[in-house]
């Protein structure tokens, strides 16, 4: 199609899936979906999605074959077994069959469940995202993990399992809110930190106020530095610290503020409490520190911990992080703009309870 941008990313074992992206493209999905030759096709999207962009999807896949449209609530409690469950049940009595195809059309919550019901469901079905927030279009829809929660821990059940294309309409997210886009950009900060300075500045100059313009080129580069990533390693082990930044702390929060912090704002506090943990043990100066918080609050996300979750709370919930290895948290923490600090060649650092603890209670 005219004006389509396709990438490609690596999902290990010399395969590679396609992203296709551009803008008010979704009529055009019928020529992207034919080959898949399914006898069905199951939207998997949460209710919010539902009222915004299901007469669109789902008539243009009705035109290529059957068309189940199967919703749960909008939110990240929705991201567990049991709603899992209860999609796989409607889908199943439906008659999916082994060349069914689920299509996530969503959001990140979206995205990775119906990904690890694709995974588990006959051993393995076809799925392809549409993602339609910021958060998934530049990240959670780009790689090959797939998850729900614990109730005590973020992402502790699921699979690697590619899907077979990655559909961005960025048009799609002209009706997000703009906490929805603030939080999405948390992740493209991320990824300045840690691969990009020209980007990280290119953030700050245009924060408070970005058009959607400049979102779109966000997006996009975005996307690229993620590439960049997953040609190294699709499976993501190796990446934690460039893909995780912020992502242990953050995760603790976002797990103990369900549905109050949404991703991108957790980790923003997790990025700021994770460099400033970097500061206290003398790897990082002061004045990035304050750079980095800068930014953050120019963007108008928050970067302090909320008073009402203790250190406790955190502690106790840092032990259900799923990158942790050993019975403690290694964190991965930054001293300059893309260098991590390393012990023995290896970039995990093992931080002292005392501390961790220090930093946490400053940092509400
Ligand atoms: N590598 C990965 O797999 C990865 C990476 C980043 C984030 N994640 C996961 O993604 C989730 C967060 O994703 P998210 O921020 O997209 O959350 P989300 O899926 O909950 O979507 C946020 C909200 O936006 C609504 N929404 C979706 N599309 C919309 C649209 N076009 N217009 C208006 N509203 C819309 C949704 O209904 C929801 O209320 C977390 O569970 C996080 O762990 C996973």
């Amino acid at each position: 199609m005219v004006g389509m941008e396709t990438l490609e990313f690596d999902i290990g074992h010399n395969a590679t899936r396609k992203i296709y992206i551009g803008s008010n493209t979704l009529e055009a999905l019928p020529d992207y979906v034919r080959g898949l030759s399914a006898d069905k096709f199951f939207i998997v999207s949460d209710t919010n999605v539902d009222r915004l962009l299901k007469t669109r999807v789902k008539d243009s896949l009705a035109g290529v074959a059957e068309t189940h449209l199967v919703l749960f609530p909008a939110g990240e409690g929705s991201k567990t077994l049991s709603t899992l469950e209860a999609v796989a049940a409607q889908i199943l009595e439906a008659g999916a069959t082994k060349t069914s195809v689920i299509v996530c059309l969503g959001g990140g919550v979206v995205g990775n469940l119906g990904g690890l019901l694709a995974a588990l469901l006959f051993r393995g079905i076809r799925f392809f995202h549409i993602p339609t927030t910021l958060v998934a279009q530049i990240d959670s829809a780009i790689g090959i993990k797939q998850a729900v929660n614990y109730r005590k821990g973020k992402n502790l059940f699921g699979q690697y399992y590619p899907p077979e294309f990655v559909f961005v309409d960025l048009a799609t997210t002209r009706s997000l809110a703009d906490r929805h886009i603030r939080a999405g950009i948390a992740e493209s900060v991320k990824h300045a930190l840690c691969q990009d300075r020209d980007f990280f500045d290119y953030l700050e100059q245009n924060a408070g106020g970005y058009s959607w313009e400049v979102i779109d080129k966000i997006s996009r580069h975005t996307i690229k530095l993620k590439l960049e990533l997953l040609k190294l390693d699709p499976f993501e082990g190796k990446l934690d610290p460039q893909l995780e930044l912020g992502h242990t702390i953050g995760h603790a929060l976002e797990i103990i503020k369900m549905g109050q912090l949404l991703h991108g704002e957790a980790i923003a506090i997790g990025m700021v409490a994770e460099t400033r943990l970097s500061c206290a043990l003398g790897f990082m100066k002061d004045e990035l520190c304050r750079k980095i918080e800068g930014i953050f609050q120019k963007i108008g996300l928050p970067t302090r911990i909320p008073a009402d979750v203790s250190v406790d709370q955190i502690m106790d919930t840092l032990r259900y992080d799923n990158k942790r290895r050993t019975d403690r948290n290694d964190f991965f923490l930054l001293e300059d703009f893309t260098r991590f600090h390393k012990t023995n060649d290896k970039i995990g650092t093992k931080v002292p309870e005392a501390v961790l603890r220090e930093v946490l209670e400053d940092c509400h």
